[in-house]
This record gives C-alpha cells, sequence and structure tokens, in this order.
C-alpha cells in the first residue's frame, strides 16, 4: 500500500505565524445596550432579558415607564419575570413580595412589615427612538450626560416608517467579534457582495464611525438584495458606545434613490453567546403610502438580515485572532480595538489612545483594480457558458 507523506516541514517554525486567541473579556461592556422595541414591553407583563451574565425583568408601571429590575427575587430567588405587575410594582410569582422601579421592596402582603432597606439591582433605563436601552457599568455609576443615544431625526414625523425589527441569539461567539466590521473594509466585497469605493473611519471618545461607498457587483446574481449591477450605495454607520449601532444608508438603482436608517445593536448574554438584534425605518418616497413604506422598511431590514447572516455564519466557525496579521487595505483594526477596550476597563483607566481622535482611510486604489478585472472575467465566463455550443 502507498504510503505517502508530506516532506515540506517547517525547518524554521520560529517565523510560522501563531495566532494568539487571547482570552475573552472578564467583563460585559459599559455602556447603553438595546433590548429592543419600547412597546414589545407593554403588553402588561413582565419580560424576562437574559443578559450580562444574569437575568433581567421589564416591567412597565402606572406612568407609562419601562423599568429594569436583576430578574431573581432577593427574597428567595423566584423569578420575576415569570410574576405579575400590580400597580407600579413588579409582584414575585414565589410569595407575591413587590419590587418598584427603584429596585426597593414596596411591600411584603403577608408580613407586619417589609424588610428594612430591602432592596434588589434597579438598571437605569433610556427610552429613544421608540428602542428601550438599559445602561451596565461594572462600577455601578449612573450614565455621563454626554455618552447618550442620539435621538434620529425624522423617527416618529410621518415622514419615515415605524421600525421592522429582528432578533438573533449568536452562540459560541462573544459579542467583540461584531465590532471588527467596522474597519473590514475587504469583508464587505467577500461576504457582502458589495465593492467598496471609498471607505474612512474616525473614531473619537465613546463613538466609532465608518464612511462608506459601494457600488453593486455585476457578476452576483440579480436577485441578490445587494447585488444588483448599476447599484450606489453610501453608507455611514456609527457605534454610540460599544454595541449599539446606527447606519444611513441611501441606495440608489434605476435612477430611484431610498434612504434608510438601519441599527444593528447587541447585548451579551454570556461570555460566549449574544443577541443580535437589526431594524429599519425608511424615508417614505413621493406618493408612497403607509404600505408601501412598511414594505420597503422590510425589504430594507431584510436585507440588513441576510447580510447579518453573512456576518454570523463567518462568526461562528471563526476563531478570535487577537495577532491579526494584516495588509494596507485592512484598515485600522488595532486602533479600533484600542477604541472597543475602554468600555472594558475602569472610567479611570481609559487612555489617551482609546478616546483621542483618530481618523483613517483605506486606499481602495488597488483592491478596486483587482476586484474590476476578477468581476470582469466572471461575467465574461458566464456569458461564454450561456453562448449556445458551436455548431459544425
Ligand atoms: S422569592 Fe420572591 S417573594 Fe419569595
Ligand atoms: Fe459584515
Amino acid at each position: 500500500m502507498e504510503t505517502r507523506m508530506s516532506t515540506q516541514i517547517d525547518t524554521a517554525a520560529a517565523d510560522v505565524g501563531m495566532i494568539e486567541s487571547g482570552t475573552g473579556p472578564a467583563r460585559f461592556a459599559r455602556g447603553w445596550h438595546c433590548l429592543g422595541l419600547a412597546k414589545s414591553f407593554r403588553d402588561g407583563n413582565p419580560h424576562q432579558i437574559d443578559s450580562f451574565g444574569t437575568a433581567l425583568v421589564v416591567f412597565e408601571s402606572s406612568d407609562g415607564q419601562l423599568n429594569v429590575l436583576d430578574a431573581y427575587c432577593r427574597h428567595m430567588g423566584g423569578n420575576l419575570a415569570q410574576g405579575t405587575i400590580k400597580g407600579d410594582a413588579v409582584a414575585c410569582p414565589f410569595h407575591d413580595w413587590r419590587w418598584g422601579p427603584s429596585g426597593a421592596c414596596t411591600g411584603v402582603p403577608y408580613a407586619r412589615r417589609a424588610p428594612r432597606l430591602a432592596r434588589t439591582r434597579s438598571w437605569p433605563t433610556l427610552e429613544r427612538n421608540g428602542l428601550l436601552f438599559v445602561w451596565n457599568d461594572p462600577q455601578r455609576r449612573p450614565p455621563p450626560d454626554d455618552v447618550t443615544i442620539p435621538v434620529l431625526d425624522g423617527y416618529g414625523t410621518g415622514e419615515w416608517t415605524d421600525w421592522s425589527w429582528n432578533s438573533l441569539l449568536v452562540e459560541g461567539s462573544n459579542c467583540r467579534e461584531v465590532i471588527d466590521n467596522v474597519v473590514d473594509m475587504a469583508h464587505f466585497y467577500y461576504v457582502h457582495l458589495v465593492k467598496p469605493t471609498f471607505f474612512k473611519n474616525v473614531f473619537e471618545n465613546h463613538i466609532a464611525s465608518q464612511y462608506m461607498s459601494a457600488t453593486g457587483r455585476p457578476d452576483i446574481e440579480l436577485d441578490s438584495n445587494y447585488g444588483q449591477q448599476g447599484l450606489l450605495m453610501d453608507s455611514w454607520a456609527t457605534y454610540y458606545g460599544p454595541s449599539f449601532m446606527v447606519n444611513g444608508q441611501t441606495l440608489t438603482s434605476g435612477g430611484i434613490s431610498s434612504e434608510g436608517l438601519l441599527i444593528n445593536c447587541h447585548y451579551p448574554v454570556t461570555a460566549n453567546s449574544f443577541v443580535l438584534q437589526w431594524g429599519a425605518i425608511v424615508k417614505k418616497l413621493p406618493g408612497m403610502s403607509d404600505a408601501e413604506g412598511e414594505q420597503l422598511a422590510t425589504t430594507f431590514s431584510d436585507s440588513l438580515g441576510d447580510a447579518f447572516m453573512q456576518d454570523v455564519e463567518i462568526w461562528q466557525s471563526k476563531t478570535r485572532v487577537d495577532n491579526p496579521l494584516l495588509c494596507d487595505e485592512d484598515g485600522p483594526v488595532y486602533q479600533l480595538r484600542r477604541w472597543y477596550d475602554q468600555f472594558y476597563v475602569d472610567v479611570e483607566d481609559i487612555s489617551p489612545d482609546m478616546v483621542n481622535r483618530f481618523e483613517f482611510e483605506v486606499d481602495t486604489t488597488e483592491a478596486q483594480a483587482k476586484w474590476d478585472d476578477e468581476m470582469a472575467l466572471s461575467v465574461a465566463a458566464r456569458a461564454n457558458q450561456m453562448a449556445p455550443a458551436n455548431q459544425t
């Protein structure tokens, strides 16, 4: 029996780059995390959100405020998300202890008096643009005024649609993997099937932005949402803190432009899983009915969803690389990760290189030329295949 073996043993093993995967972050990021559509928590019931390594309960008090507390009751561990809302408090299903928005125990129905100073943890919340946010800070400090989620112009004015919203639990990956996309120019071509023509990043304080122009790929089948010949895409995408990204997109195709705002956000469930959420609102075109507007928002959101699935597939099978081997076209991966580090250290330990303004534009000239060649070849090959066979 023939035996084959490779004799190409590397004699200079020390020169082989080894992947360092490091260990995941030891805590959860400081910042505002979006939990989803505010209205989805307003059905008169408490809701459980598994996040930050624990369980939270979201409930609406009689003033219409959405409140977030630790879900596990400080009495004997009942799950408040399985309880009921009674007035301004959430009542535990186990012995009916009542917990108010501030985390104070507001009553123990069967006791002469509630234990003095009984409290559970209350989490700061923010409702903005129809979305509910919770503030996580391992140092348990309130959110600074200048660290917030901006009001989106147009949202709720009637000129824009309401949210089309989706979510997905991603297991086997830490949410920091999502962040690298901010600087990853080349993956837009290979994973999302558009060709970037301009790509720039700006980081400053808790905000990180990506500015991109791209075109559709003529070598991709026309039924792909993004892969349309003649498609032009202008996009800005900004992270406000560690987990909430707003992406403004103008898509022009066949002489018609549509403007959409997309959200890409996540919250950690455990160190090795997170919930990814995304949604879209679109600006209604002149003469567009509400129903047509909603349809356009759904299309936008679905195409973003498709794009996420393309990312998720990569995330779920890849490994973490703390020491990526980069080329000039790869964008400022290390600087971005340094920016992201600010959310994982105590406020006192934030260093200037994490928050100072940083700008970088990727030179896309070479990549574009190579991609154009590749696409032209692929289009020609397809045309050849489809041409009728020579009859001799
Ligand atoms: S465990 Fe919640 S009331 Fe007893
Ligand atoms: Fe991506």
